[in-house]
């Protein structure tokens, strides 16, 4: 039996550009810069290529289309809309309606243009403002036929990846110094609500990581320290938008911005959305820092000596081939935490949910024999439809369409429905792919 969802609910896949699409001809972003530096992505790999997609997105949409997806959640890449190549868009787009799946792009998914980030970055308030005029420039060309937009992507792995730490571009390493660039990207999104909005878009909403942060125990000092690494990765990013305000006082102080320039942005902030897009993956659980105990390893990135709080590895018996740990509950867990947390929380989307597993190349038969990410899909959209009584979930999107560059790590972690060879980017569609299919056809229509 297939997982069944409320009637009237949105099956999709996701990507970004950066992971997909390549870069030849286009003016370099922050990750360009980070990917030519040695040793920050794994065996030295870059996306100069990535997949190809800007030259193979017809192949591309049947893929996404023939499973009889609703929706395909995708990103713009901020540099081709500056090198001239947004018409690479409208042929994304005309080809995804004329195949009949809904576009619903992602304004902002990371690739930050490095003239941009030689300004300042997401540091500079000035960053929000260009991403507003980058929003109008789409809306106005694309508006007719894209009706459902996305902000920005996970402000929260961008500011701590990016600006706290230096595992991702642009690698600033200012630890809690890095308040202002998550500031300055919740504003970002307010300016984008007001620009798409003026401009007709039907429906606006923002991607958001979420994960439960469990204590490792009972003990008064990981309670706290959870509940701080909690309000810094979460709710830092939620709150503004979800509730106007910041979670507590010592976050708002270190966001650069005081006053009635604060009152302000807070305002734009919190405009209402038509949808919150939730990416989901695992849960992270936190202790205070025992001393000489040694934390590397238990998250992709390590958190720096001095912080008040240390990850300690998940309990869970499964875990997928990146390291993560397999925990449907968690998302069921967030998706009830954040109806508790916001009374009037839009109806929430999935936009991201999905595991990397080492697919093995085709078989002769020509089959990707992917059940370990049937089984994760399965279980994760079950956890969905768990709550859907008591939480208005509209949407689950599979990521990810394709395999594709997976940041810091590579091509080694393969997050596809569909199996892209590294040698010659051939697309072999996955048994996970086929299985998403029956479970589109499956569901009740009323
Ligand atoms: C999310 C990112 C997405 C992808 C998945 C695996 O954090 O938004 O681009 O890399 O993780």
């Amino acid at each position: 039996m297939y997982p069944q969802l409320p009637p009237g609910f949105r099956f999709g896949m996701s990507t970004s550009a950066y992971q997909i699409e390549g870069t030849a001809g286009l003016s370099p972003s922050i990750w360009d810069t980070f990917a030519a530096r040695p040793g920050t992505i794994r065996h030295g790999e870059d996306a100069r290529v990535a997949i190809d997609h800007v030259n193979r997105y017809a192949e591309d949409v049947r893929h996404i289309a023939e499973a009889g997806t609703h929706d395909y959640r995708f990103s713009f890449s901020w540099p081709r809309v500056l090198s001239g190549g947004i018409d690479f868009y409208d042929r994304l787009v005309d080809a995804l309606l004329e195949a009949g799946v809904r576009p619903v792009p992602t304004l902002y998914h990371w690739d930050l243009p490095q003239s941009l980030e030689d300004a300042g970055g997401w540091m500079n308030r000035d960053t929000a403002h260009r991403l507003a005029d980058y929003a109008g420039t789409l809306v106005v060309r694309l508006g007719d036929r894209v009706r459902d937009w996305i902000t920005m992507n996970e402000m929260n792995v961008h500011t701590l990846y990016g600006y706290a730490l230096t595992d991702h571009a642009p690698a600033r390493g200012l630890g809690l110094e890095a308040l202002p660039a998550a500031h300055h990207q919740l504003l970002a999104h307010g300016l984008a609500v007001q620009v798409l909005r003026t401009h007709g878009a039907a429906t606006v909403g923002v991607a958001n990581q979420h994960f439960p942060v469990r204590p490792a125990s009972d003990d008064p000092e990981d309670l706290m320290a959870a509940g701080l690494f909690e309000q810094l990765t979460n709710w830092t990013f939620s709150d503004p938008i979800l509730r106007g305000e910041y979670p507590n006082e010592l976050i708002a102080a270190g966001i650069g911005t005081s006053g009635a320039q604060l009152d302000r942005d807070l305002e734009l902030i919190k405009a209402r959305l038509d949808f919150y897009g939730v990416n989901y993956y695992e849960p992270t659980m936190i202790e205070a820092p025992k001393a000489g105990k040694d934390y590397s390893g238990v998250l992709e990135v390590d958190i720096p000596d001095g912080m008040p709080f240390s990850p300690v590895p998940v309990k869970s018996d499964e875990r997928t081939d990146f390291g993560w740990a397999i925990v449907p509950a968690g998302l069921t867990e967030i998706l009830v935490a954040l109806k508790d947390r916001y009374p009037h929380l839009p109806p929430v989307i999935i936009t991201e949910n999905g595991a990397s597993f080492h697919d093995p190349a085709p078989d002769v038969d020509g089959r990707v024999r992917d059940e370990q990410r049937i089984s994760y899909l399965d279980a994760h959209l079950r956890a969905v439809a768990a709550v859907a009584e008591s939480v208005d979930v509209r949407g689950y999107y599979v990521w990810s369409a394709l395999d594709n560059f997976e940041w810091a790590a590579g091509y080694d972690e393969r997050f596809g429905l569909v199996h892209v060879d590294k040698s010659d980017l051939r697309r072999t569609r996955k048994d996970s792919w086929y299985w998403y299919k029956e479970v589109i056809a499956a569901q009740r229509r009323s």
